[in-house]
């Protein structure tokens, strides 16, 4: 089992990451003055289904336990959704007795923590992701909200868990799809900040499709690491560290919502935007044609664009962009890789160049 604190002052926690580590969460939520409140845990049929027994071992500790169990889609991350989480919090409450538990994906994770942000102002949570795309990042940092019709995390508030509580054994029943989602933002995390991850995912294309829960711990200690020490330098994400975690997703969640999230994950519409910003990266000169085959490689080799049957409108989904969060005063931000391991931060890219690396790297899923 590795811990990893995440420093924010009042408002550190720690990060435990571990194959079937469930009992330890007992000490936890002891050490986290909790036991004296009842957990209602926020999840998904699937998660329960597979894991409730094991699960549940870990909550001996509190008070009593309540299950709310909503639908696994992106459709879940939205207000009526939300208010209703809310409702029946409010007839669990007796008193101001509860604490949230987020037990699923960064949809799961991302509604339950904006549910304990505002209910009553600020109430605990501790976040147990269940996908591997909770483990290296959604459960850490605090970025709690929903999404609205026109994009992603539109409404949402900083809302920092008590507890992140990885427990790879809960990768068992992962299915391959949203393993890959979560191998995106692993790959995102490589060419950011450490081609030493770059280096481990080619050296393991072959085995990654087999990798058992206990094979993970490694790559998402390493990722966990590196969330923990950008959160940490700029956890209001206003000092433009923070915004590096953002490559591949201005377009990718431009495309999310241009398709109306259907027919294509997050994971695989990120895998799009980080190719398309690469090869924009490269068309403005930034990023070497060496770098842009081994960056265009290692996804094609890993699998995880999205196979489209055609081709999205690039109009389209340039014109989601203006709802891009990252998109301030109406200049649009992109990161774009300068090597593997270094980006830089440009401001309003010209649109016929972002037009030409979306549509070049759209060619690539097209089957
Ligand atoms: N807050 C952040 O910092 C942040 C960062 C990245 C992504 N996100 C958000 O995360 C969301 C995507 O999260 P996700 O990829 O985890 O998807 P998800 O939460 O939708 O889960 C994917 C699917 O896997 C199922 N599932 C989850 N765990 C399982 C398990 N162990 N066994 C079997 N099935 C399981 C779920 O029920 C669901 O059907 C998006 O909404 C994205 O915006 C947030």
């Amino acid at each position: 089992m590795r811990i990893i604190n995440v420093n924010l002052g009042c408002r550190s926690y720690d990060i435990v990451v571990g194959d079937r580590i469930i009992s330890y969460l007992n000490k936890f939520i002891s050490k986290l003055n909790l036991c004296k409140l009842q957990a209602v845990v926020v999840t998904n049929p699937s998660i329960l289904s597979n894991h409730q027994d094991y699960f549940l071992q870990g909550l001996r500790k509190a008070r009593d336990y309540h299950f709310i169990v909503l639908p696994a889609s992106e459709k879940t991350k939205s207000w009526p959704v939300l208010f209703k989480v809310l409702k029946k919090v409010f007839t669990i409450d007796n008193r101001g007795d509860v604490f949230l538990v987020s037990f699923g994906g960064g949809v799961i994770g991302d509604l339950t923590g904006f549910c304990a942000a505002i209910y009553k102002r600020g109430i605990p949570y501790i976040q147990i992701p269940t996908t591997l795309l909770g483990m290296v990042d959604s459960s850490i940092g605090g970025k709690t909200g929903i999404d609205l019709e026109f994009g992603k995390n539109l409404v949402g508030a900083f809302y920092q868990p008590y507890l992140v509580f990885s427990d790879l054994k809960f990768l068992e029943t992962l299915p391959v799809k949203e393993i890959k989602n979560g191998i995106s933002e692993i790959v995102k995390y490589g060419i950011i900040t450490d081609p030493a991850i770059v280096d481990f995912l080619e050296r393991n294309l072959k085995q990654i499709p087999k990798f058992k829960p206990k094979d993970w711990l490694q790559i998402v200690v390493k990722c966990a690491q590196i969330k923990a020490q950008i959160v940490e330098e700029d956890e209001l994400d206003n000092k433009g560290v923070r915004a590096i975690l953002n490559f591949g997703h201005t377009l990718g969640h431009a495309l999310e919502s241009a398709l109306n999230y259907k027919g294509i994950s997050h994971g695989e519409a990120v895998a799009l935007g980080m190719v398309a910003e690469s090869i924009m990266a490269n068309r403005l000169n930034i990023l070497k044609e060496k770098d842009l085959i081994r960056i265009i490689n290692l996804i094609t080799s890993l699998d995880i664009l999205p196979r489209l049957k055609v081709k999205p409108s690039s109009s389209r989904v340039l014109s989601h962009l203006k709802y891009d969060k990252k998109a301030k005063m109406g200049e649009l931000k992109v990161v774009l890789p300068v090597a593997i391991g270094k980006v830089k931060i440009i401001s309003s890219p010209p649109l016929q160049v972002i037009k030409n690396s979306f549509r070049e790297a759209v060619k690539l899923c097209i089957k």
